[in-house]
């Protein structure tokens, strides 16, 4: 998750030992009061563990490796990760219910548990081929609880694939907030001025990957979100033709992101604008915030921004209201019909865009076309 982080793909290569010791600790009962039951995902610093209160809630608990746990600037991420996480009120944010130290000293986070997977998982299982209509919609979730993140004042800086959570009831959430950043906040000293790079190389934007993190903001999170719906859209990363550590990190600090209409040239005008704008070197050029980003992208739904906190992902693209929702939406015939000519409009709009870029829905041969390009550049 940052430059100091390896990213996702190398993770394969962190020692089973890191693995074999985040075991270890299952079963394990922290203070009394928390089980560990089972490991849920391992990081390089960190290890997230589903676990049961004494009193029978569930929850996900975050904890640094055995080997890191008197690491003081990664102690203070943990720290930061709770402090952040208690300042978010959003249904889009993983919730905190609380955090803890062990008798042993080492400090651990309970967040609620979350049933579902990552975005990265959920694409490995679709085969990277989900279709421009989720495509759309997930974007607008994760723009939902980046803009959130920031009416709370925080800069996530490591919004991926990796960090976005797809819940089993089609809620989109947004996890890892160990390296997130207060705004405006100059306590935080250290972090400002030309510092370490944090994030994960692809998904920064260039003056995060450079390490400006002065100029690090909400545009730089803009930039992530843009290079998510460029991956959901084309099967590629922005930066697809970088395969190292150091040629993704070199290439999100320096290079210019690729245009949409050079993956995918079937892509609606709007679309490329969306995508283009959000990915843009130049800050000056992006989307002013995630609000912008958003407002853009529902008129390409053509829905009404009102009617956006509705939406999951698994229910905004049914033809008829899912039970719960219509009870509160059918409450008359007149919001019955409005309902009803709501949805057609989305579901032909959709259609009728998922037609017009038909072509973006096989990334195998994406992957075939944008190899072949660099196979003719070289
Ligand atoms: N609240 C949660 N509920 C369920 N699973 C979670 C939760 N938080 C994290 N995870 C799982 O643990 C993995 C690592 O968590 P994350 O906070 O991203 O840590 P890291 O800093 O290691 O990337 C995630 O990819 C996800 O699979
Ligand atoms: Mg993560």
């Amino acid at each position: 998750m940052t430059a100091l982080t390896p990213v996702s793909d190398e993770l394969a290569t962190y020692p089973d030992a890191v693995a074999l010791a985040a075991l270890e600790r299952v079963g394990v009962v922290l203070n009394d009061t928390w089980r560990l039951d089972s490991v849920l995902g391992v990081g390089a610093f960190a290890a997230v563990y589903s676990a049961t209160h004494r009193k029978g809630t569930r929850a996900a608990i975050k904890m640094l490796h055995a080997e890191y746990e008197c690491n003081e600037q990664l102690r203070g991420r943990l720290e930061r990760e709770a402090l952040v996480l208690s300042l978010i009120h959003h249904p889009g944010a993983v919730r905190l219910l609380a955090r803890g130290t062990t008798e042993q000293g080492s400090e651990f986070l309970a967040m609620e548990l979350l049933e579902g997977e990552t975005l990265t998982s959920y694409l490995v299982r679709k085969d990277g081929c989900i279709g421009l209509d989720q495509a759309l919609l997930i974007t607008l979730l994760v723009l939902e609880a980046v803009a959130g993140a920031h009416e709370h004042g925080v800069v996530h800086r490591d919004v991926t694939v990796e960090n976005v959570f797809i819940t089993r009831t089609g809620q989109v959430k947004l996890i890892d907030f160990g390296t997130a950043r207060l705004l405006g906040n100059l306590e935080q000293g250290a972090e400002l001025g030309v510092g370490p790079v944090v994030g994960t190389p692809g998904f920064m934007a260039p003056e995060q990957a450079q390490g400006l993190n002065e100029q690090v903001g909400v545009q730089s999170d803009v930039w992530a979100v843009g290079a998510i719906l460029f991956e959901l859209l084309t099967g590629l990363p922005v930066h697809f033709a970088a395969r190292t550590l150091f040629q993704k990190l070199t290439s999100s600090a320096f290079s210019d992101a690729p245009k949409l209409a050079s993956i995918a040239p079937d892509a609606s005008p709007k679309l490329q604008q969306l995508v283009d704008r959000a990915l843009a070197y130049d800050k000056a050029e992006r989307w002013r915030d995630a609000c912008e980003m958003r407002g853009a992208l529902l008129a390409l739904f053509d829905v009404s921004p009102d009617r956006a906190g509705e939406r999951t992902f698994a229910t905004s693209f049914a033809p008829v209201a899912p039970p719960q929702v219509a009870s509160s939406w059918l409450g008359s015939l007149r919001a019955a019909k409005t309902l009803q000519r709501a949805c057609a409009r989305v579901v032909g709009l959709v259609r009728a865009l998922a037609t017009a870029v038909a072509g973006l829905r096989s990334p195998t041969r994406r992957r075939v076309r944008a190899r072949d390009r660099l196979l003719s550049n070289a």
